[in-house]
């Protein structure tokens, strides 16, 4: 069997040139960043977006997040307004994709946007993917480095395994949130379209106005908004207090004994160490075999409301 870890680049100077050379040539590759590992390659080619589209197997409608160091590169691509700024100045870099109106003359190529007249932008606060954005003349079209509608990774095996190796990662360590961004958008009525670390509460305070959360709506604006997504491909079944032993059980606090099923998101409590464990439990559980799922009640607030966001669509049929 081939060395799964042959594919997993260390990141050190001499292979960040390897790396740049890669991307230079409309090649994609696996990125960590703060939220979940990426599969990047050059918004600007047509040729490095198929590639990422064939790669994921992913629906040509869905578009991609455009990933850049700083404002110089995404000043040119996109409209950034007054709310914008607001936001940006509070949240980036970090875990916040915004949605704006792309510019006519923007270089990013309309298959990476779906043909859409808005683009999700980010500037993601992970070091290791910062210095790489900085080296390079263009942007990253980057999805989260998993097959469609599957678990996002947070670690270079992950990447590994959801590719069968066919893909190069860059190893920056665990994914220090474990979630995908928050995608907030800025075009026409300000809403969020997939909540994320970054709370509509922390958008209000800076916008001062309410923020509503719309992964409901009817025209599908954000197809990570899909019902079904995130997904351990096992049925998977919520606010449940107690869990059969031949099935997985995820709990959250101290109250949950610990057995041999159960799979504690944080025994503290914490709901940012649960959003953590999150994908990281649904791909253990997957590996060890479980037929089904059975999920406690999360408390709803702060990154929470993200987490159970992800737990209603992963258990979606
Ligand atoms: O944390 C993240 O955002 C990760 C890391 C790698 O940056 N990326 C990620 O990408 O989650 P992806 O492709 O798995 O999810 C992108 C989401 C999708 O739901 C997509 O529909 C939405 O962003 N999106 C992108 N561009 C959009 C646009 N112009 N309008 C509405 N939604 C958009
Ligand atoms: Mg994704």
């Amino acid at each position: 069997m081939k060395n799964i870890y042959l594919n997993i680049i260390k990141f050190n100077s001499k292979n960040l040139n390897k790396i740049i050379k890669i991307l230079k040539k409309n090649d994609i590759i696996g990125l960590p960043t703060e939220t979940v590992y990426g599969l990047g390659g050059n918004a600007y080619s047509n040729s490095s977006i198929e590639k990422i589209f064939n790669v994921k197997k992913r629906f040509k409608k869905n578009p991609l997040i455009i990933h850049y160091y700083d404002l110089n590169h995404a000043k040119k691509d996109v409209v950034l307004d007054k709310n914008f700024y607001k936001i940006y100045k509070k949240f980036s870099p970090g875990p916040i994709t915004f949605i704006l109106k792309k510019k006519n003359n923007s270089r990013i190529k309309p298959l990476a946007c779906a043909n859409l007249k808005t683009v999700g932008i980010r500037f993601p606060k992970n070091k290791v993917v910062r210095k790489i954005l900085k080296e390079l003349n263009f942007p990253l079209a980057m999805p989260s480095a998993n097959k469609s509608s599957s678990i996002s990774p947070i670690k270079p095996l992950d990447v590994c395994e959801e590719f069968k190796n066919k893909i190069k990662v860059v190893d920056g360590g665990v994914s220090k949130i474990g979630l995908e961004s928050t995608v907030l958008n800025l075009v026409g009525k300000t809403n969020i379209l997939r909540p994320g670390k970054i709370t509509p509460k922390q958008i209000e305070n800076v916008l001062k106005t309410k923020i509503r959360i719309s992964s409901k709506q009817k025209t599908i604006k954000s197809p990570g908004s899909f019902r079904k997504h995130y997904s351990p491909g096992i049925p998977m079944f919520l606010n449940k207090k107690k869990c059969p032993k031949k099935y997985a059980f995820i709990t959250f606090g101290a109250r949950y004994p610990v057995t041999r099923n159960s799979f504690n998101l944080s025994r503290k409590s914490n709901l940012n160490e649960a959003a953590k464990n999150l994908y990281k439990y649904f791909r253990n559980i997957k590996k060890k075999g479980y037929k089904k799922i059975y999920v406690t009640k999360i408390p709803n607030k702060g990154i929470g409301y993200a987490i159970n966001d992800r737990l209603k669509r992963a258990s979606s049929k």
